[in-house]
């Protein structure tokens, strides 16, 4: 099986973890884009959907799904959405396609986080795929020389604007071995917004796509 192979197989397992009626909350992303597409032709019935970026709302909005803002709706049963890297504690990398913010607020929001992933993304310690943050434009340097302090090297993500008008940071090289810690620390800094571990609140269940099948993590 081929990646978008593997996308599509567990963005299909994802449906056994919805109950019919409830309001869910959708993340973004490629393998989450497969779980709407799967969504939409199960014909289960869900009332509607809390959505974690503009992109998502699209693809929701044009399969019939109502959107509705998390204000209107309360805490969400479930939350499904993807991850760009995923350790043995369900602590993850987010944030590569620029939706962190709104992907943590709804996270947050939700009794159960079920991550949906293929096993590429899988590693020992977090890290090798670049920590995005999200920050106000005017802090972009200041940011950027303390996440230099830090250890890592961020590099601007040029031409992109997150959909909250924000800017992105990707820092490389950071050492993520205490997860908890460094979120913890980056969520202190003067103009971060939002950090892309999902640490402090990791997934309560990985979906994790395989050539034998989906396993729960
Ligand atoms: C979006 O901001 C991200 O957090 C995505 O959830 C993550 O990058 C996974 O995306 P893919 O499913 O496209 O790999």
């Amino acid at each position: 099986m081929n990646q978008d192979e593997l996308k599509r197989l567990v963005g299909t397992a994802a449906l056994d973890y919805l109950k019919a009626d409830s309001v869910i909350g959708v993340g973004t992303g490629s393998t989450v884009n497969c779980f709407i597409d799967a969504l939409i032709n199960s014909g289960i019935r869900i009332e509607a959907a809390v959505s974690s970026s503009e992109a998502t709302t699209r693809l929701l909005e044009a399969g019939g799904i109502q959107v509705v803002d998390l204000n209107q709706t309360g805490g969400l049963d479930v939350y499904i959405d993807g991850a760009d890297e995923f350790d043995a504690h369900r602590r993850l990398i987010k944030g590569g396609g620029g939706a962190l913010t709104r992907e943590k607020i709804v996270a947050a929001a939700s009794k159960k986080f079920v991550c949906i992933a293929d096993q590429s993304k899988q590693v020992k310690v977090l890290g090798a795929f670049p920590l995005p943050l999200e920050v106000i434009p005017l802090a972009r340097s200041l940011v950027a020389r303390k996440m230099v302090a830090l250890g890592g090297q961020p590099e601007w993500r040029e031409n992109f604007i997150t959909d909250n008008g924000n800017w992105i940071l990707d820092i490389h090289n950071l050492d993520l071995v205490d997860p908890v810690k460094m979120e913890q620390t980056i969520n202190n800094l003067a103009g971060v917004v939002t950090c892309g571990l999902f640490a402090l609140r990791p997934a309560d269940m990985i979906l994790m796509a395989t050539e034998g099948g989906v396993r729960q993590l």
